[in-house]
């Protein structure tokens, strides 16, 4: 299997993490329309999204003509529940901005049928012209979307058994242990694949561990996020702790560059 490097560019800290990737964002609202993005959830992502919803304030960009698709939501877990990945997403972006409600596209977690969901999700990302730039946040255990470990780099949209790495990380939506969800939905590691273009942001000395098994490790199964070097199109955008734990150093931006 021929592996790309991905670009790597590491700067200060979270803030500067979040303005360069919005920037990203942003330069490719301004240059395609119409877009399709794939979107993530979680703390990483917070900043950067209220970085685009200053940028629509001011005028700067608009999502008249975006679509977007999440990557994951949780199996069991209503839409209007404040755990869901739907809540999230309306009140850090999708509220704010000026995106057709019926183009922002998270998979359906109460689906009867979450196998027939899942089809229908992978069938709807074709039927948009796939992704032109995706979005992805990294587990502590190398996830990507919600692909743990040991999943197959040809997977696709599916259900998911969460880990308890991923049940403690996200505990924090949800009222008790008991409460955190089990299952979820996710697009498989070959529909990230799929995605023309990759941006993975990584922040905070928890993920330095993830970063560097996914940047410098085996590529294989253990550590899904390593499945990007396979891709050819990916910038991994890191704050100063969370590329501690690069050996292959210098990379753009880097402090420590010779
Ligand atoms: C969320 C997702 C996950 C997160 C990852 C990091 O939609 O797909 O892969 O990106 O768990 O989460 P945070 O940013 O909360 O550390």
């Amino acid at each position: 299997m021929k592996q790309y490097p991905p670009r790597i560019e590491v700067v200060g800290n979270a803030d500067a993490v979040a303005e360069r990737a919005a920037a990203t964002i942003i330069g490719q609202l301004r240059d395609r329309q119409p877009v399709t993005l794939g979107l993530a959830t979680g703390a990483t992502m917070t900043p950067l999204y209220a970085r685009l919803v200053t940028a629509t304030r001011a005028g700067l960009i608009s999502f008249r003509a975006a679509s977007s698709f999440n990557l994951d939501e949780y199996v069991g877990v209503a839409p209007q529940s404040p755990g869901s990945f739907r809540a999230y997403m309306q009140e850090h972006l999708f509220r704010h901005v000026d995106m057709p409600a019926e183009r922002a596209r998270i998979p359906d977690g109460m689906a009867a049928d979450v196998a027939a969901e899942a089809a229908r999700y992978e069938a709807q990302i074709a039927a948009a012209g796939g992704i032109d730039l995706l979005l992805l946040g990294i587990g502590t255990n190398g996830h990507i979307g919600f692909n743990e470990p040991g999943s197959d780099f040809a997977s696709r949209t599916r259900e998911i058994r969460l880990d308890e790495a991923t049940r403690t990380a996200n505990a924090g939506s949800f009222p008790d242990r008991a409460s955190v969800p089990r299952r979820a939905i996710t697009m498989g590691v070959a529909t990230i694949l799929d995605a023309k273009r990759i941006l993975l942001v990584a922040t905070g000395p928890e993920k330095a561990a993830a970063v560097a098994a996914a940047i410098e490790g085996p590529v294989g199964t253990a550590c899904p996020a390593s499945a990007l070097r396979l891709h050819g199109n990916v910038d991994v955008l890191c704050d100063e702790s969370a590329a501690a734990a690069l050996v292959n150093r210098p990379y753009t931006n880097d402090r420590r560059r010779a």
